[in-house]
């Protein structure tokens, strides 16, 4: 069975008083048993979220990494330094640095191989703006992102990667693609992988989708046969509703 996982993305939310509040609330609440729950804070949010989840069910990942290992990089964070918080997953590929931040597919790549080499583990996000699934090519983008950014791994290391369905026209805006679409597409993920690689590993790879994932629809979309959980934005802000969405397995 595949690894049940949902992560919260916190975005550039909750400075250090907000953090606290937030993390004292998610404590409070038991976690279901056989789930992953991952929040991602902040860079400068990320020590304190290590300190104050130590020993509970809640890993701590970054958002972000610089592709290179050091050097002169002024303002970037690398693989050792978020390591070395005590942090080993990181989200990369998310659609808001693809367009604000105007990072490729290559350039994507080359943070890929960096933080699969510092023994990180990766959420890997990919999906398509409105425009492309109009025009049919939603399938043909996908493929290209994923092609890109990751069929370059070996097979072995592929357990250190989760994979986050994220359409752009779903983000933030309230509007999730139906459990149907969800589905379809990670289907196409899943049967992608089998082409580049093998069944075993295709059916072994946890793909999460993200977009308006609320309580309320979370469980119509976990309940899908390639559907393994859950990458949370605004509803990962409030604990109540996140941990609604974890329980909703
Ligand atoms: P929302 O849940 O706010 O739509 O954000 C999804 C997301 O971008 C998670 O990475």
């Amino acid at each position: 069975m595949r690894n049940q996982i949902v992560a919260g993305n916190w975005k550039m939310n909750n400075n250090t008083p907000e953090t606290e509040l937030l993390l004292n609330n998610l404590i409070k609440y038991k976690i279901r048993n056989g789930v992953s729950v991952y929040i991602a804070p902040a860079f400068t949010q990320l020590y304190q979220s290590v300190i104050k989840l130590k020993g509970k069910d809640i890993k701590v990942a970054a958002q972000n990494v610089n592709a290179e290992v050091s050097g002169a990089h002024t303002g970037e964070v690398s693989c050792s330094m978020i390591k070395g918080v005590g942090v080993s997953t990181v989200i990369l590929g998310h659609s808001e640095r693809r367009s604000l931040y105007s990072e490729s597919n290559n350039f994507l790549k080359e943070k890929v191989i960096t933080a699969i080499e510092s023994g990180m583990e990766i959420i890997f996000c990919f999906g398509e703006e409105l425009s492309e699934r109009k025009e049919n090519k939603h399938f043909d983008l996908v493929k290209n992102q994923l092609t890109k950014a990751l069929f370059h791994l070996p097979n072995d290391t592929w357990n250190q990667i989760i994979l986050a369905y994220e359409p752009v026209w779903a983000i933030g805006t309230g509007e999730t693609a139906s459990p149907e679409q969800a589905q379809e597409m990670h289907a196409f993920v899943r049967q992608q992988i089998e082409y580049k690689y093998d069944a075993s590993l295709a059916n072994s790879v946890s793909i999460l989708y993200g977009g308006s994932v609320k309580p309320s629809n979370a469980k119509e979309i976990f309940s899908m046969a390639d559907v393994d959980g859950g990458l949370i934005g605004g509803a990962s802000l409030n604990a109540e509703e996140f941990i609604a969405i974890v329980n909703a397995f």
